[in-house]
């Protein structure tokens, strides 16, 4: 018997990186999953990954910018168990200076970052609100929290702007529902590069000289935050 067996929890980007760490952490702990990313062949590899584990994850294939694809995500959900978690963790990443950027990409990275956060957002705050003890978690990253200047050289203005936007997302969310634990996690540099089977020495082989947090860390982190343990929530929540 899990901690988490009373979770029932929305979590995007699940086809893949920390979205998957997140998705077989809280099914592990009994959660039930559901996983959203537009890549099909990702989310069944995240679904055949949990081996049964928690109860029947609920896959659902689309993206959160496209209200269509959200509209029928939430219905979907709602018809098969009341949420009680969303994690806003699906985002697009780029570098570069928009000189450098394709048209193409500064939309896909901003409609991802801002418009699909709020529609899923917005989606799931009814839902949250009945659970009466619902959690709202936006996954965000250090370099784009307000406790660091903005200097966009090692990201891009577009992934800034959609992290950032976050801390706003937030804070409003608060205020609009104050019945609804809402958080950002502003995470370090995570080894999502690295698969989540592969042996601990591989992390460091694929990123020499960099310190980066291990996926399963931060997935266990945000199971002990959802089942009410282990808070150790302020190591990684530089500013909410
Ligand atoms: N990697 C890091 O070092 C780092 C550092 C700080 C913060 N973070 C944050 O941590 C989170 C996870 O990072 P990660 O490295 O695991 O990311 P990742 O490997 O790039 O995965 C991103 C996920 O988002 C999904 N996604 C992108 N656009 C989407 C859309 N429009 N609709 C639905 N799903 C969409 C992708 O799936 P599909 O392509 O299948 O849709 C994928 O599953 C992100 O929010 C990231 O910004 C990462």
């Amino acid at each position: 018997m899990g901690d988490l067996e009373d979770a029932s929890v929305v979590i995007t980007g699940a086809s893949r990186g920390l979205g998957r760490a997140l998705a077989l952490a809280l099914a592990r702990r009994g959660a039930r999953t559901v996983l959203v990313a537009r890549d099909e062949a990702g989310i069944n590899e995240t679904v055949r990954r949990l081996g049964g584990e928690g109860k029947e994850p609920v896959a659902l294939v689309g993206s959160i910018a496209n209200l269509d694809d959200v509209r029928r995500i939430r219905d979907t959900v709602l018809a098969i168990a009341a949420p009680t978690a969303l994690i806003n963790n699906a985002s697009q990443f780029a570098a570069g200076s928009l000189a450098q950027m394709s048209p193409e990409v500064v939309a896909a990275v901003l409609e991802t970052g801002v418009v699909g956060s709020t529609l899923m957002a917005q989606a799931f705050l009814p839902a949250l609100r009945a659970a009466g003890t619902g959690l709202l978690l936006n996954i965000g990253a250090r370099v784009a929290s307000p406790a660091y200047p903005l200097d966009v050289s090692g990201t891009s203005l577009p992934y800034q702007t959609g992290k950032r936007y976050l801390t706003l997302l937030s804070a409003a969310l608060r205020q609009e529902a104050p019945d609804v634990a809402v958080a950002t996690l502003y995470l370090p540099p995570i080894g999502s590069a690295v698969d989540l089977d592969d042996p601990p020495e591989a992390l460091a082989r694929a990123y020499p000289g960099q310190t980066v947090l291990p996926l399963a860390a931060v997935a266990e982190a945000v199971g002990n935050r959802l089942a009410g343990v282990g808070m150790r929530w302020e190591e990684w929540v530089l500013s909410s």
